[in-house]
């Protein structure tokens, strides 16, 4: 009766400090279960028994006593490193049969912490196992790279930012493996900065990651600011840096925008206290780097304006024309919203347009008008003004007032005139006698 033998198989891939997971079968109420490594020599690393026996052979030495934990169920392998990698096999005595693990190094080529856009990236992925496998890499839009097996160069560009996933595949299964590349690049943001005539104006440059702003010196040539108005189609430079000196030059000292200490943190972004309608346009950010590259970040300011006709200053009954805009057509979903003062009578209505005509302002609508330019329920940014509408019967009293002054001081008024009148002549005959 010879005892009949199962072999079973479980494939695991892993990289160097990783961890490793080995289940066990199903096991009967009465067992004993050995692991043993098979590379070289045959050694026993562990054993559980039915005893409550969760045993890690201390004659393994310090490349499996040190990493490995032993329970009912399964093994861990923590912290692999090359030696642990093999075949791992399994026996368990009760009712023999033997499961086969085998482990397969997964290896990729040391990267530095972060690439220059243009410079070499190369990205390795293999397997050292004579089994049929394939390797392929995943880029970081998600999409498979070049079909050579395991092995990935080209020049690095900002597309190239992000994670990467190496895939192995082996009788089926599928083992995926992460992989961070890190090219410098503007930190990704929003294309359009909304601000208004009341609000600060930022225009934020980022450059990531952290780790290159050491070295910025080194691997930049020039750094331009670049601003388009929007009413114009001259590109103006703001700012202009030159590591040869050093030294950052303000090109345009009209923006009177600010800066950070952009070796510092990486802040390349400008900014300015308040928002001038001037502001509106295209900002641009280029960087040439020692290599010729040229990264470059473009970014649209829209300024918020509240445009009232004929002023702020009103008296009730007057007609009113306010308009809110960023200087020209609104990107499609961008939409204004007018909020009035609570006290007004129009505070309930719903303003959806850019222009708002009031035939006949009340006192009720003295206050801050709110415009909030929206995209869908978000608010981008918001302008406010305050109307002082001043009352009608007021300006009556007014007009009595200098109705009565009138009367009261006309026979002063005349008086005065007659005298005036009598001095000019005067004066004119003193002149006629200087001639
Ligand atoms: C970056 O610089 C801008 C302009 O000087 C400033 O407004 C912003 O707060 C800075 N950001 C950080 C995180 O320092
Ligand atoms: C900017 O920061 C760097 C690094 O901290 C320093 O060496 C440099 O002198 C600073 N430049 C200015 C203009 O403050
Ligand atoms: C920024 O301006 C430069 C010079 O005009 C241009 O070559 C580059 O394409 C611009 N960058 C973006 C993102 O528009
Ligand atoms: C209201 O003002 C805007 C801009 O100031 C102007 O384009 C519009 O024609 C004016 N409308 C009326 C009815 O006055
Ligand atoms: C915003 O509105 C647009 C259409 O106007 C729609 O396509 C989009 O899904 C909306 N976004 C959110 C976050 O609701």
């Amino acid at each position: 009766n010879s005892p009949f033998v199962i072999i079973l198989f479980d494939l695991i891939y892993r990289r160097v400090g990783e961890r490793a997971v080995l289940n066990s079968p199903v096991l009967p109420h009465q067992y004993y279960v050995s692991w043993f490594f098979e590379r070289g020599p045959e050694i026993e690393i562990a054993d559980v028994s039915y005893f409550g026996r969760k045993h890690v052979n201390p004659d393994s030495g310090e490349i499996w006593t040190s990493r490995l934990s032993i329970s009912t169920n399964n093994l861990i392998i923590n912290n692999m490193q090359e030696e642990n990698f093999g075949t791992i096999v399994y026996f368990k005595f009760t009712f023999p049969y033997l499961c086969i693990l085998v482990f397969m190094l997964v290896s990729m080529e040391e990267q530095r912490p972060f690439l220059i856009p243009g410079h070499r990236l190369s990205l390795n992925c293999n397997a050292e196992t004579k089994r049929r496998h394939s390797v392929y890499w995943i880029k970081p839009a998600g999409n498979k790279a070049s079909p050579i097996q395991g092995s990935v160069t080209k020049k690095a560009e900002s597309q190239d930012n992000g994670k990467w996933k190496c895939v192995v595949k082996d009788n089926g299964k599928e083992s995926e493996f992460e992989f961070f590349v890190s090219v410098v690049d503007f930190s990704s943001a929003s294309k359009y900065v909304y601000t208004s005539t009341n609000l600060p104006l930022s225009i934020p440059f980022w450059i990531t990651p952290k780790e290159f702003v050491q070295k910025i010196l080194s691997n930049v040539e020039t750094i331009e600011w670049l601003f388009t108005p929007k009413t114009s189609s001259t590109q103006q430079t703001i700012f202009s840096f030159s590591s040869k000196n050093g030294q950052l030059k303000q090109e345009d000292t009209a923006s009177e925008l600010s800066y950070k200490n952009f070796t510092d943190g990486g802040n390349f972004s400008l900014h300015r206290n308040l928002a001038r309608v001037e502001d509106r346009g295209t900002y641009n950010c280029s960087i040439t780097f020692t290599n010729g590259y040229v990264l470059s970040r473009s970014l649209v300011v829209d300024v918020l304006e509240i445009t009232p006709s004929p002023g702020t200053e009103l008296i009730s009954g007057h007609h009113l024309n306010l308009s809110c805009s960023t200087g020209g057509p609104l990107e499609t979903g961008v939409t204004v919203k007018w909020v009035p003062p609570d006290t007004s009578s129009l505070a309930k209505a719903d303003f959806l347009s850019g222009h708002l005509i009031i035939t006949r302002v009340g006192t009720e609508d003295s206050g801050k008008w709110r415009c909030d330019l929206r995209r869908n329920t978000t608010t981008l940014t918001s302008a406010v003004i305050t109307l002082k509408i001043g009352e009608h019967r007021k300006r009556e009293e007014n007009m009595n007032v200098s109705f009565s002054f009138l009367v009261f001081s006309l026979p002063v008024f005349l008086f005065c005139n007659s005298h005036q009148r009598k001095m000019r002549q005067l004066r004119h005959r003193l002149c006629k006698c200087k001639k």
